[in-house]
């Protein structure tokens, strides 16, 4: 049923969209020709994921949309309606903790689209049976850490998870 709300938002020319976010079904009112990266930052108070070209080439804003990583920048918010979208603040400290040690997080512009490529990589191992993590990370642009940090960072994530599934396994 058509409510007041909905009626408002006819008259500015938003739509309504409703989305499951980090797992919370949530409801936003956007403008058509509005980017999820800027919904996300500033409709809905997830400030994580950031602006680096805005061209779908640094992969800083990257966010998963039903499971796949995807450049915020270039998704306009209305075509998630009824899909997932998962951000940075989806992670756990301890899932960034490797990228962390690596040396990977200097000055910080890159990483939550990084930690989000690798938590990626590191949850389907299986993409290294056709690609190397650099290939793998090769998305998200870093000026600072020379990638070396990142690979480590993501190869450490690997490792642990490998580690755990031999542990399931046995068990
Ligand atoms: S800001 Fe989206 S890819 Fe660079
Ligand atoms: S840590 Fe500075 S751009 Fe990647």
């Amino acid at each position: 049923m058509e409510t007041m709300a909905d009626r408002d938002d006819e008259t500015r020319g938003l739509l309504d969209v409703t989305l499951t976010l980090n797992g919370e079904t949530t409801s936003v009112a956007v403008d058509p020709a509005e980017r999820l990266l800027d919904v996300l930052r500033y409709r809905l108070g997830l400030p994580g994921t950031k602006e680096g070209c805005g061209e779908g080439e640094c992969g800083a804003c990257t966010v998963y949309l039903d499971g796949l990583p995807v450049m915020s920048c270039l998704v306009p918010a209305y075509q998630v309606r009824g899909r997932r979208v998962e951000t940075v603040e989806s992670l756990t400290p301890a899932e960034v903790a490797n990228l962390h040690a690596s040396g990977a997080t200097q000055c910080g512009a890159c990483t939550p689209g990084v930690a989000m490529t690798a938590r990626w990589v590191a949850r389907h191992p299986e993409l290294l049976e056709q690609h190397t993590v650099r290939q793998l990370m090769a998305g998200n642009l870093c000026r600072c850490t020379g990638y070396d940090g990142i690979v480590e960072g993501v190869e450490a994530d690997l490792a642990a998870a490998a580690k755990t599934k031999a542990r399931g396994a046995r068990s």
